[in-house]
C-alpha cells in the first residue's frame, strides 16, 4: 500500500520552501516595523472556543472543523488564529500589563473545505491582531500596511474593499431592514439562504448562488442605517485612508463569514495568480465585543488573516534567495577526512557548504556541483594534500587556482565576498 497525503493537504518541498520563506520574512519585517510581536499558540483548542467566537452560524463551525475527542475533551484543529490570540490575551490578563497589544502569527490553519486552486484543508495564514485601540486610525493604518506589504511582495493589481457592519444596535436595525426586503422574495432564494434568513440574514449578501445574487439586488445598504457613532467611526477610517492616499472602495455588500465582526471589515483581492473566486488574499476586521463575550475585559480589537498559499500563487515566480554554495570534492581517503574538517571550518564562517562523501570520480562530482549551482568548488586530492595545497575552482568565472590548504577557508570567504 502506498500512502498519500490527506486530501487538501500538501507537502511543500525544499525547492518551493525558499519562496515561502521569502514571503514569511517580508511579512515579519514589515509588521515588526509597525510594532507587532510574534505570538505562538497551540494548533489544538477546545472546540467550544470557536463556537463562542467564530460563531455557531459560521460555515467554519457548522461544517469545516476537524475535531477530535480525547477523554471528556472535544478539541478542534484551529481553523483561524483570532480566537487563540483572544484566549491567550484574556488568560494572561494582557490588558492589565499594557494598554495596546500588537501580536502577529504565522502558521497552518485547518478547514474541511472542498479543495481547489487557492483553497486547501491545511493552509497557511500570516495574521495580526491589535487589541486595545478602538479608534479609526489603526484601522486605516492596518489596511495601508497590507497594501505596502503586498507591494513589497510584488503582488500587483490589488483592490481593497472596506465596509462597516456597525455595532449590535446598527446590526439589529439593518437585520430588520434586510428581512423586510428579503422575506417577500424568500421563495426565490437558494435552500441555504432560506435557512440563513432566520439565523443570519446578512450572510445572504455574500452568497455566491446566482438565485441569491439576483434576490439581493437593490437590498438596503447597511451604511444607510448605521448608528451615529458607528457612522462617525467609518467616516474616520475613510478620511484616514484618503489622507494616506491608499486606494480603496467602499463595499456595502461585504459582510464576511465570521460572526464576531463589528464596525470595520475589509478584504484585499488581486487578479494575479488565476485564483478566480478564491482571490481574497487578505481579510479582516474589528471584533470589539469578542473579548468580553469570551469572559475577558471589554477591549476593542482589529485584525486580519493573510492567506499565504494564495499570496504565493499571486506573486511573481522569482528564484529563491539562497546564499552562495561552496562544494567540496575530495579525491581519495585522506582527502575525504581533510575535506570533512574543512567543510566544518567553512560552515563556522557562515559559508553554505556541501561535501561530496560518495567517493565518486572527479567528473561526476563536478557535475553535481554544477547541478547544485555552486559558486566555488574545492578539489582536494591525496597527492596535493601531501604538498599542502588544494585547487580552488570558480564555477562562474571558469577559472582555477592552487591555494595553500591552511588558507583555503580564508580564500573562499574572500572569493565569495567579491
Ligand atoms: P478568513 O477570511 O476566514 O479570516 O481567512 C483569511 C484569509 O485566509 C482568506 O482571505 C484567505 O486568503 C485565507 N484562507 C481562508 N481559508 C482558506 C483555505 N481553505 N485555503 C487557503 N486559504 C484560505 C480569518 O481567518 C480571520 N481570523 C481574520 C481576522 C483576524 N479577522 C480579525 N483578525
Amino acid at each position: 500500500m502506498q500512502f498519500r497525503a490527506v486530501k487538501g493537504m500538501n507537502d511543500i518541498l525544499p525547492d518551493e520552501v525558499g519562496r515561502w520563506q521569502h514571503v514569511e520574512n517580508t511579512f515579519r519585517r514589515t509588521v515588526e516595523l509597525y510594532g507587532y510581536a510574534e505570538l505562538r499558540t497551540p494548533l489544538l483548542e477546545q472546540r467550544e472556543l470557536y463556537v463562542r467566537s467564530t460563531g455557531e452560524t459560521s460555515e467554519i463551525v457548522e461544517k469545516q472543523m476537524f475535531t477530535l475527542e480525547r477523554g471528556s475533551e472535544v478539541l478542534a484543529l484551529r481553523p483561524e488564529g483570532t480566537p487563540s490570540a483572544a484566549r491567550a490575551y484574556i488568560g494572561r490578563s494582557m490588558h492589565a500589563q499594557e494598554p495596546v497589544t500588537r501580536w502577529y502569527y504565522i502558521g497552518p490553519m485547518f478547514r474541511a473545505e472542498q479543495p481547489q486552486r487557492g483553497r486547501y484543508r491545511q493552509f497557511y495564514q500570516a495574521g495580526c491582531e491589535l487589541i486595545g485601540d478602538g479608534g479609526p486610525i489603526v484601522d486605516a493604518e492596518m489596511i495601508d500596511m497590507l497594501a505596502e506589504l503586498l507591494r513589497a511582495l510584488g503582488v500587483t493589481d490589488v483592490s481593497a474593499c472596506v465596509n462597516s457592519l456597525g455595532g449590535p444596535a446598527s446590526r439589529a436595525r439593518y437585520r430588520d431592514a434586510l428581512l423586510a426586503f428579503l422575506r417577500p422574495k424568500a421563495e426565490a432564494l437558494s435552500d441555504h439562504a432560506k435557512k440563513r434568513l432566520e439565523d443570519n440574514p446578512l450572510r445572504i449578501l455574500d452568497s455566491k448562488d446566482p438565485r441569491d445574487r439576483e434576490a439581493v439586488k437593490g437590498a438596503p445598504s447597511i451604511l444607510d442605517v448605521l448608528e451615529p457613532d458607528d457612522k462617525a467611526h467609518f467616516e474616520g477610517v475613510c478620511r484616514a485612508l484618503d489622507a494616506l492616499g491608499t486606494p480603496y472602495r467602499v463595499a456595502p455588500e461585504l459582510v464576511r463569514g465570521l460572526d464576531y465582526y463589528t464596525r470595520t471589515v475589509f478584504e484585499l483581492t488581486s487578479t494575479m495568480g488565476e485564483l478566480g473566486s478564491q482571490n481574497t488574499l487578505v481579510a479582516g476586521g474589528r471584533y470589539d465585543n469578542m473579548l468580553e463575550e469570551l469572559g475577558g475585559p471589554k477591549m476593542p480589537a482589529i485584525g486580519f488573516g493573510m492567506g499565504l498559499d494564495r499570496v504565493l500563487l499571486a506573486s511573481p515566480q522569482g528564484p529563491a534567495e539562497r546564499s552562495p554554495l561552496c562544494f567540496i570534492a575530495p579525491i581519495g581517503e585522506r582527502a575525504m577526512l581533510a575535506a570533512l574538517a574543512l567543510a566544518r571550518d567553512l560552515r563556522r564562517r557562515g559559508i553554505r557548504t556541501e561535501l561530496d562523501g560518495r567517493g565518486n570520480s572527479v567528473k561526476s562530482m563536478l557535475r553535481r556541483a554544477d547541478t547544485l549551482q555552486a559558486r566555488l568548488c574545492l578539489l582536494i586530492g591525496d597527492t596535493e594534500l601531501e604538498q599542502g595545497v588544494i585547487q580552488l575552482k570558480d564555477l562562474r568565472g571558469h577559472t582555477q587556482r592552487q591555494v595553500p590548504k591552511d588558507d583555503a577557508a580564508e580564500e573562499v570567504v574572500r572569493e565569495l565576498a567579491n
